[in-house]
Protein backbone atom coordinates (compact mmCIF):
# COMPACT_ATOMS: atom_id res chain seq x y z
CA UNK A 1 0.00 0.00 0.00
CA UNK A 2 1.52 3.68 -0.77
CA UNK A 3 -0.06 6.63 0.76
CA UNK A 4 -0.53 10.07 0.31
CA UNK A 5 2.29 10.90 3.45
CA UNK A 6 4.22 8.10 1.90
CA UNK A 7 4.08 10.13 -1.66
CA UNK A 8 4.53 13.66 0.05
CA UNK A 9 7.68 11.96 1.84
CA UNK A 10 10.64 8.98 1.80
CA UNK A 11 8.66 7.37 -1.48
CA UNK A 12 8.21 10.67 -3.17
CA UNK A 13 11.47 11.35 -2.23
CA UNK A 14 13.13 8.20 -4.02
CA UNK A 15 11.31 8.53 -7.31
CA UNK A 16 12.65 11.85 -7.53
CA UNK A 17 16.13 10.78 -7.19
CA UNK A 18 15.53 7.97 -9.32
CA UNK A 19 13.67 9.61 -12.01
CA UNK A 20 15.97 9.28 -14.81
CA UNK A 21 15.33 5.19 -14.26
CA UNK A 22 11.63 5.11 -13.69
CA UNK A 23 11.13 7.23 -17.19
CA UNK A 24 13.21 4.48 -18.58
CA UNK A 25 10.97 1.68 -16.85
CA UNK A 26 8.30 3.34 -18.61
CA UNK A 27 10.13 4.12 -22.11
CA UNK A 28 8.09 1.34 -24.22
CA UNK A 29 4.46 2.35 -22.60
CA UNK A 30 4.74 5.85 -23.49
CA UNK A 31 4.65 6.06 -26.88
CA UNK A 32 1.31 3.92 -26.52
CA UNK A 33 -0.31 6.48 -23.52
CA UNK A 34 0.53 9.76 -25.58
CA UNK A 35 -0.61 9.22 -28.53
CA UNK A 36 -3.88 8.59 -26.32
CA UNK A 37 -3.45 11.79 -24.60
CA UNK A 38 -2.71 13.65 -27.66
CA UNK A 39 -5.75 11.99 -29.57
CA UNK A 40 -7.99 13.36 -26.94
CA UNK A 41 -5.72 16.61 -26.44
CA UNK A 42 -7.87 20.03 -27.92
CA UNK A 43 -5.37 22.75 -29.51
CA UNK A 44 -5.96 25.41 -27.01
CA UNK A 45 -7.44 25.32 -23.37
CA UNK A 46 -6.08 23.48 -20.32
CA UNK A 47 -4.67 19.91 -19.31
CA UNK A 48 -4.14 18.67 -15.82
CA UNK A 49 -1.33 15.86 -15.25
CA UNK A 50 -2.64 14.19 -12.36
CA UNK A 51 0.36 12.60 -9.96
CA UNK A 52 3.20 13.74 -12.80
CA UNK A 53 5.60 13.01 -10.74
CA UNK A 54 8.71 13.99 -12.60
CA UNK A 55 6.88 15.53 -15.47
CA UNK A 56 7.76 13.73 -18.23
CA UNK A 57 4.21 12.56 -19.63
CA UNK A 58 3.14 16.85 -18.61
CA UNK A 59 6.04 17.80 -20.64
CA UNK A 60 5.64 15.69 -24.00
CA UNK A 61 1.92 17.65 -24.12
CA UNK A 62 3.12 20.53 -23.66
CA UNK A 63 5.82 20.03 -26.36
CA UNK A 64 3.60 18.63 -28.77
CA UNK A 65 0.68 21.40 -28.23
CA UNK A 66 2.59 24.63 -27.40
CA UNK A 67 -1.34 26.64 -27.05
CA UNK A 68 -2.62 24.03 -24.36
CA UNK A 69 -1.95 25.33 -20.93
CA UNK A 70 -0.33 22.41 -19.27
CA UNK A 71 -0.63 21.51 -15.26
CA UNK A 72 1.34 19.17 -13.80
CA UNK A 73 0.29 18.06 -9.94
CA UNK A 74 1.83 16.33 -7.74
CA UNK A 75 2.21 15.35 -3.79
CA UNK A 76 5.74 15.65 -3.72
CA UNK A 77 8.03 18.60 -3.52
CA UNK A 78 11.04 17.08 -4.73
CA UNK A 79 9.68 15.72 -7.77
CA UNK A 80 7.76 18.74 -8.74
CA UNK A 81 11.14 20.57 -8.48
CA UNK A 82 12.10 18.18 -10.84
CA UNK A 83 9.40 18.69 -13.15
CA UNK A 84 10.08 22.27 -13.14
CA UNK A 85 13.64 22.18 -13.85
CA UNK A 86 13.50 19.42 -16.46
CA UNK A 87 10.23 21.95 -18.33
CA UNK A 88 11.80 25.03 -17.70
CA UNK A 89 11.56 25.57 -21.27
CA UNK A 90 8.26 25.12 -22.10
CA UNK A 91 6.18 28.11 -21.84
CA UNK A 92 2.80 27.17 -21.46
CA UNK A 93 3.97 24.40 -19.04
CA UNK A 94 3.94 24.62 -15.12
CA UNK A 95 4.41 22.27 -11.94
CA UNK A 96 2.36 22.61 -8.84
CA UNK A 97 2.72 20.56 -5.43
CA UNK A 98 -1.06 19.48 -4.62
CA UNK A 99 -3.82 16.64 -3.90
CA UNK A 100 -4.78 16.33 -7.30
CA UNK A 101 -8.47 14.75 -5.34
CA UNK A 102 -9.11 17.99 -3.93
CA UNK A 103 -8.48 19.78 -7.74
CA UNK A 104 -10.59 22.96 -7.71
CA UNK A 105 -11.38 26.15 -9.10
CA UNK A 106 -10.38 24.84 -12.94
CA UNK A 107 -12.53 23.85 -15.65
CA UNK A 108 -9.85 21.43 -17.37
CA UNK A 109 -10.83 20.36 -20.83
CA UNK A 110 -8.37 17.45 -20.07
CA UNK A 111 -7.13 15.31 -17.36
CA UNK A 112 -4.37 12.81 -18.13
CA UNK A 113 -2.22 10.75 -16.15
CA UNK A 114 0.32 7.97 -16.29
CA UNK A 115 -0.13 5.20 -13.56
CA UNK A 116 -0.79 8.24 -11.14
CA UNK A 117 -4.26 7.76 -10.25
CA UNK A 118 -3.99 4.52 -8.19
CA UNK A 119 -3.35 5.94 -4.67
CA UNK A 120 -6.42 7.92 -3.77
CA UNK A 121 -7.65 6.34 -0.28
CA UNK A 122 -10.99 7.41 -1.35
CA UNK A 123 -11.05 6.14 -5.47
CA UNK A 124 -15.12 7.07 -6.36
CA UNK A 125 -14.77 10.23 -4.15
CA UNK A 126 -11.22 11.40 -5.56
CA UNK A 127 -13.16 10.83 -9.36
CA UNK A 128 -16.09 12.39 -8.61
CA UNK A 129 -13.97 15.65 -7.32
CA UNK A 130 -11.88 15.34 -11.03
CA UNK A 131 -15.39 15.48 -12.56
CA UNK A 132 -16.63 18.44 -10.84
CA UNK A 133 -13.40 20.37 -12.50
CA UNK A 134 -13.33 19.42 -16.04
CA UNK A 135 -15.93 20.73 -19.12
CA UNK A 136 -18.66 19.32 -20.24
CA UNK A 137 -16.69 18.10 -23.56
CA UNK A 138 -13.52 17.13 -21.29
CA UNK A 139 -11.34 13.72 -21.58
CA UNK A 140 -9.58 11.53 -19.07
CA UNK A 141 -6.87 9.53 -20.40
CA UNK A 142 -4.79 7.41 -18.02
CA UNK A 143 -2.64 4.49 -17.81
CA UNK A 144 -2.10 1.50 -14.78
CA UNK A 145 -0.51 -1.53 -14.78
CA UNK A 146 -3.07 -4.70 -15.13
CA UNK A 147 -2.91 -8.06 -13.04
CA UNK A 148 0.46 -8.73 -10.97
CA UNK A 149 0.71 -11.61 -12.89
CA UNK A 150 0.81 -10.70 -16.06
CA UNK A 151 3.94 -7.85 -14.63
CA UNK A 152 6.99 -9.93 -14.02
CA UNK A 153 9.09 -7.40 -13.50
CA UNK A 154 6.88 -7.59 -10.16
CA UNK A 155 6.84 -10.93 -9.43
CA UNK A 156 10.28 -12.02 -9.96
CA UNK A 157 12.29 -9.58 -8.62
CA UNK A 158 9.96 -9.77 -5.19
CA UNK A 159 10.62 -13.26 -5.21
CA UNK A 160 14.28 -12.84 -5.30
CA UNK A 161 14.78 -11.23 -2.80
CA UNK A 162 13.20 -13.80 0.15
CA UNK A 163 11.97 -17.23 -2.29
CA UNK A 164 8.52 -16.35 -1.93
CA UNK A 165 6.13 -15.07 -4.48
CA UNK A 166 4.35 -11.28 -3.41
CA UNK A 167 1.05 -11.53 -2.12
CA UNK A 168 -1.47 -10.35 -4.88
CA UNK A 169 -2.22 -7.11 -4.31
CA UNK A 170 -6.03 -6.23 -4.00
CA UNK A 171 -7.94 -2.60 -4.39
CA UNK A 172 -5.71 -0.69 -1.80
CA UNK A 173 -3.93 2.43 -2.82
CA UNK A 174 -0.93 0.85 -4.92
CA UNK A 175 0.60 0.06 -7.87
CA UNK A 176 -2.01 -2.62 -8.90
CA UNK A 177 -5.22 -1.13 -7.18
CA UNK A 178 -6.19 -0.31 -10.60
CA UNK A 179 -5.76 -3.76 -12.10
CA UNK A 180 -9.58 -4.90 -12.42
CA UNK A 181 -11.05 -3.41 -14.62
CA UNK A 182 -14.97 -4.42 -13.49
CA UNK A 183 -13.75 -2.60 -10.27
CA UNK A 184 -12.52 0.72 -12.32
CA UNK A 185 -15.52 0.59 -14.51
CA UNK A 186 -17.34 0.80 -10.92
CA UNK A 187 -15.45 3.54 -9.99
CA UNK A 188 -16.13 5.84 -12.62
CA UNK A 189 -20.00 4.56 -13.20
CA UNK A 190 -19.86 6.12 -9.50
CA UNK A 191 -18.23 9.28 -10.04
CA UNK A 192 -19.92 10.37 -12.78
CA UNK A 193 -17.09 8.82 -15.89
CA UNK A 194 -17.54 6.67 -18.35
CA UNK A 195 -14.60 4.96 -20.18
CA UNK A 196 -13.06 2.09 -21.97
CA UNK A 197 -9.69 0.14 -21.12
CA UNK A 198 -7.46 -0.66 -24.21
CA UNK A 199 -4.74 -3.59 -22.79
CA UNK A 200 -0.83 -3.02 -23.55
CA UNK A 201 1.93 -5.42 -23.28
CA UNK A 202 5.25 -3.96 -23.19
CA UNK A 203 8.83 -4.40 -21.74
CA UNK A 204 9.66 -3.19 -18.37
CA UNK A 205 13.40 -1.96 -19.41
CA UNK A 206 15.20 -1.87 -15.65
CA UNK A 207 18.34 -0.99 -16.88
CA UNK A 208 20.62 -0.42 -20.24
CA UNK A 209 24.33 0.23 -21.85
CA UNK A 210 27.08 -1.98 -20.33
CA UNK A 211 26.71 -1.94 -17.05
CA UNK A 212 22.44 -2.80 -17.71
CA UNK A 213 22.85 -5.59 -14.55
CA UNK A 214 24.13 -2.46 -12.59
CA UNK A 215 21.60 0.03 -13.30
CA UNK A 216 18.89 -2.49 -12.93
CA UNK A 217 20.30 -3.51 -9.04
CA UNK A 218 20.26 0.23 -8.25
CA UNK A 219 16.85 0.39 -9.47
CA UNK A 220 14.84 -2.53 -7.80
CA UNK A 221 17.32 -1.54 -4.72
CA UNK A 222 15.55 1.44 -4.58
CA UNK A 223 11.88 1.10 -5.90
CA UNK A 224 9.39 -2.42 -6.38
CA UNK A 225 8.22 -4.91 -4.35
CA UNK A 226 12.53 -5.78 -4.37
CA UNK A 227 13.30 -2.32 -2.71
CA UNK A 228 10.88 -3.06 0.08
CA UNK A 229 11.66 -6.35 1.00
CA UNK A 230 15.34 -5.64 0.88
CA UNK A 231 14.85 -3.02 3.22
CA UNK A 232 13.29 -5.61 5.99
CA UNK A 233 16.39 -7.47 5.69
CA UNK A 234 20.32 -6.73 7.07
CA UNK A 235 23.41 -7.20 7.00
CA UNK A 236 24.15 -10.95 5.17
CA UNK A 237 20.54 -11.79 4.67
CA UNK A 238 19.97 -8.74 2.78
CA UNK A 239 23.16 -8.93 0.93
CA UNK A 240 22.12 -12.80 -0.08
CA UNK A 241 18.90 -11.12 -1.45
CA UNK A 242 20.59 -8.94 -3.39
CA UNK A 243 22.57 -11.39 -5.66
CA UNK A 244 19.33 -13.21 -5.96
CA UNK A 245 18.31 -10.87 -7.47
CA UNK A 246 21.03 -10.10 -9.96
CA UNK A 247 20.76 -13.47 -10.77
CA UNK A 248 17.31 -12.68 -12.34
CA UNK A 249 18.56 -9.80 -13.67
CA UNK A 250 21.35 -11.22 -15.46
CA UNK A 251 18.22 -13.64 -16.67
CA UNK A 252 16.48 -11.12 -18.47
CA UNK A 253 19.55 -9.44 -20.29
CA UNK A 254 20.01 -9.37 -23.63
CA UNK A 255 21.58 -6.75 -25.81
CA UNK A 256 22.61 -4.73 -23.29
CA UNK A 257 18.83 -3.97 -21.89
CA UNK A 258 17.37 -5.96 -18.86
CA UNK A 259 13.76 -5.87 -20.21
CA UNK A 260 10.70 -7.76 -18.41
CA UNK A 261 7.36 -8.39 -19.05
CA UNK A 262 4.70 -5.53 -18.02
CA UNK A 263 1.30 -5.17 -19.00
CA UNK A 264 -0.83 -2.19 -18.09
CA UNK A 265 -4.20 -0.83 -18.88
CA UNK A 266 -4.79 2.65 -20.90
CA UNK A 267 -8.22 4.28 -20.28
CA UNK A 268 -9.60 6.88 -22.04
CA UNK A 269 -12.76 8.34 -20.33
CA UNK A 270 -15.35 11.00 -20.92
CA UNK A 271 -17.96 12.63 -18.24
CA UNK A 272 -20.94 10.13 -18.45
C1 LIG B 1 3.76 5.75 -9.87
S1 LIG B 1 4.14 7.46 -9.68
C2 LIG B 1 3.99 8.05 -11.36
C3 LIG B 1 4.62 9.40 -11.54
C4 LIG B 1 4.55 9.97 -12.94
N1 LIG B 1 3.19 10.12 -13.41
C5 LIG B 1 5.37 9.16 -13.91
O1 LIG B 1 4.79 8.57 -14.82
O2 LIG B 1 6.59 9.09 -13.76
C6 LIG B 1 2.65 8.07 -8.92
C7 LIG B 1 2.68 9.57 -8.68
O3 LIG B 1 1.39 9.99 -8.24
C8 LIG B 1 1.58 10.97 -7.23
N2 LIG B 1 0.35 11.01 -6.41
C9 LIG B 1 -0.22 10.01 -5.71
N3 LIG B 1 -1.37 10.43 -5.13
C10 LIG B 1 -1.52 11.73 -5.49
C11 LIG B 1 -2.50 12.73 -5.20
N4 LIG B 1 -3.56 12.47 -4.42
N5 LIG B 1 -2.34 13.97 -5.73
C12 LIG B 1 -1.25 14.26 -6.50
N6 LIG B 1 -0.29 13.36 -6.79
C13 LIG B 1 -0.41 12.11 -6.30
C14 LIG B 1 2.82 10.50 -6.48
O4 LIG B 1 3.41 11.51 -5.70
C15 LIG B 1 3.69 10.00 -7.63
O5 LIG B 1 4.51 10.99 -8.14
Amino acid sequence: MTLAYDWAGRVGDTWADQWRRTDLSFANLSPHLNAAILDAAPETGTAVDIGCGAGGTAIALAAARPALTVLGIDLSRNLVETARERGAAYPNLRFEVGDASELGGITADLLFSRHGVMFFDDPIAAFARLRCAVAADAHLVFSCFRDVTLNAWAIETGAAVTGTAPQKPGTSPGPFAFADADHVHSILQASGWAGDEQPIDYSYRAGEGEQAVDEALAFFSRIGPAAARLRELDGAAQEAGRERLRGVLVAHLRNDAVDFPASAWIWSCRPA
